[in-house]
């Protein structure tokens, strides 16, 4: 068993929760959104400047609300890539800092990996192999999940990601920030066969689509003219329409895609993770598909889709169950594949606390 602290830093969620190997013990997330709203956007600068003021006091409640003392933490974790740098760099010096002083091992998680990870809290039973089809604001991947630290992407988006595509297509419709949940609750009240949009496939140069691939800025222009085109037209924009319109087509083309991986691949187990996972349209959509298709799909609960530090770790629990630990050099990067998790790890059981690296 492994007990494991982590904290989440990397956008603009400021979160810290105890995690008993696949059990929440605590789960705090404060949410930056009502301070980025203004600007219709995450702003690096003040995201950076409210981890700062946030982070002791969510670690502390993390900690407080397990009811565990320092003695009780197996390992320290936060996540080190991919994000914004001085956002990372805040729950990383954090997580490096405590466990300096209690000398415990320290571990940095790939922000990916948690997103998978957050499958793992909500069925005790999950075991790879399994695909998962990962969706949030910065990546829209489908991910073999072969092993823990173990990863191949065999699709993913070719520009916009799906969330950043609800949130450009939300600023269009002048819904506000993060656009994901507005126009998810916007599409209730619409008709999702309203106008026809495309799917956002890739064509191949020798013809066809690219089976896994997917494009989301086409997606979004096609909006923007349509929009364009019912301001000529229509007394009122139908936003609900062209909402549940947009909507519907991304639902569309994650699950075609989704569903044509996992039967090429063989693999009967398909996990949802990342903010749009929420998506009330994605996740009808491919509940629906998958039971036709005999796959079993899994989405966690809506909490454990946006950025949380359980997910955090939970990832970190089971690289600490398998002798990994990081470096306390290890650095914050905005950018990393998914397929160089394990460089992040060194075997280290004579050295949890990677001091003789941090000395030499
Ligand atoms: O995973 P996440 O919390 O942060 C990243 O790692 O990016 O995902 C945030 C993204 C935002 O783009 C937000 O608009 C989208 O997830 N999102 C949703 C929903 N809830 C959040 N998109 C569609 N429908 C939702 N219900
Ligand atoms: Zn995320």
């Amino acid at each position: 068993m492994a007990t494991v602290l982590a904290i989440e830093t990397s956008c603009d969620e400021t979160a810290a929760a105890v995690v008993r190997d696949r059990t929440i013990l605590s789960s705090v997330v404060a949410s930056q959104i009502a301070v980025h709203q203004p600007y219709g956007g995450v702003v690096p600068e003040v995201a950076s400047r409210q981890h700062l003021e946030t982070v002791n006091g969510a670690i502390a409640q993390a900690m407080t609300t397990a009811h565990l003392t320092w003695a009780d933490i197996d390992g320290i974790a936060a996540t080190c890539a991919p994000g914004l740098v001085g956002a990372l760099l805040v729950g990383l010096t954090a997580a490096k800092t405590l466990a300096m002083l209690h000398q415990k091992p320290f571990l940095g998680i790939h922000h990916l990996e948690g997103h998978i990870y957050a499958s793992y809290l909500c069925d005790a039973e999950l075991q790879p192999p399994f695909l998962c089809l990962l969706v949030s604001g910065g990546h829209t991947s489908l991910i073999y999940v072969k092993d823990c630290g173990h990863y191949e992407t065999l699709g993913q988006t070719r520009d916009d990601a799906a969330g950043e595509a609800f949130d450009k297509v939300a600023r269009l419709l002048e819904l506000g920030y993060p656009g994901g949940p507005i126009i998810d609750q916007l599409a209730q009240q619409g008709n999702p066969r309203a106008f026809p949009l495309p799917e956002g496939q890739i064509s191949l140069p020798g013809g066809g689509f690219h089976p896994y691939d997917s494009s989301f800025s086409g997606l979004k222009t096609a909006v923007l003219r349509l929009m364009q085109s019912l301001k000529q037209s229509a007394d009122e924009m139908p936003v609900a329409d062209v909402a549940a319109s947009f909507q519907a087509s991304v639902a569309r083309s994650l699950t075609k895609r989704a569903i044509a991986c996992a039967r090429d691949y063989g693999l009967t187990t398909l996990v949802v993770g990342g903010g749009v996972a929420a998506n009330s349209g994605l996740r009808q959509h491919l509940t629906q598909a998958s039971a036709e298709q005999g796959l079993r799909v899994l989405f966690p609960p809506l909490t454990l889709c946006t950025d949380n530090a359980a997910m955090i770790a939970a990832a970190a629990a089971e690289h600490l169950q398998r002798g990994h630990c990081s470096p306390l050099t290890l650095g914050a990067q905005s950018r990393m594949p998914l397929s160089q998790v394990m460089q992040l790890y060194q075997a280290n059981a004579a050295d949890p606390a990677g001091t003789a690296v941090l000395h030499a």
